[in-house]
């Protein structure tokens, strides 16, 4: 069986889905699980860019170099290449149900879709919340943030354990 894949999504794809990925990517090596892990936003204009400076820092903080990172758009083939898609916020998972793969005229797909839910419903007691968007905000957010995407990464690490 091939091995478990978790893409993040958020807006921009530079300020929480890549925590969230860098998180995750801390948590899978710290308990020895090798997992396929990424991440995209729903919208296109930071494609190419390296992760906000504050998510930068934020990461470098916890020691992690996400400097390298690049953002990309979310595809509809990410259906098919991810077996979970993690949403950040109610929007972001909105927008992900409007370019999920579909059957056509009653015809079922061709194959698996990957499961798609809202992020924080991993968390006990915080089902049905958002990851809050700190792009506006201030650095004492990004650690909000970090704090909650690796709440969501240590539920992720312990379902697939
Ligand atoms: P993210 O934050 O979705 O957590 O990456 C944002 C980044 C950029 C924008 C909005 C949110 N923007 O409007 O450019």
């Amino acid at each position: 069986m091939s091995q478990p894949s978790v893409l993040f999504v958020c807006l921009g794809n530079i300020c929480r889905s890549p925590l969230a990925e860098a998180a995750l990517r801390a948590e899978a090596v710290a308990a020895g699980l090798a997992v396929t892990i990424d991440s995209a936003g729903t919208g296109g204009w930071h494609a190419g860019d390296p992760p906000d400076r504050r998510a930068i820092a934020e990461a470098a903080r916890h020691g992690i170099d996400i400097s390298g990172y690049r953002a990309r758009q979310v595809r509809r083939e990410d259906f098919r290449r991810f077996g979970h898609i993690y949403a950040l916020d109610q929007q972001n998972l909105r927008d992900l149900k409007r370019i999920e793969p579909k059957g056509f005229m009653g015809r079922p797909l061709a194959g698996p879709n990957a499961r798609l839910s809202l992020l924080m419903d991993l968390v006990p007691g915080r089902e049905g919340t958002a990851v809050i968007d700190p792009y506006g905000g201030s650095e004492e957010d990004f650690a909000v943030t970090w704090a909650d995407v690796t709440a969501a990464a240590q539920a992720i690490v312990s379902r697939l354990r």
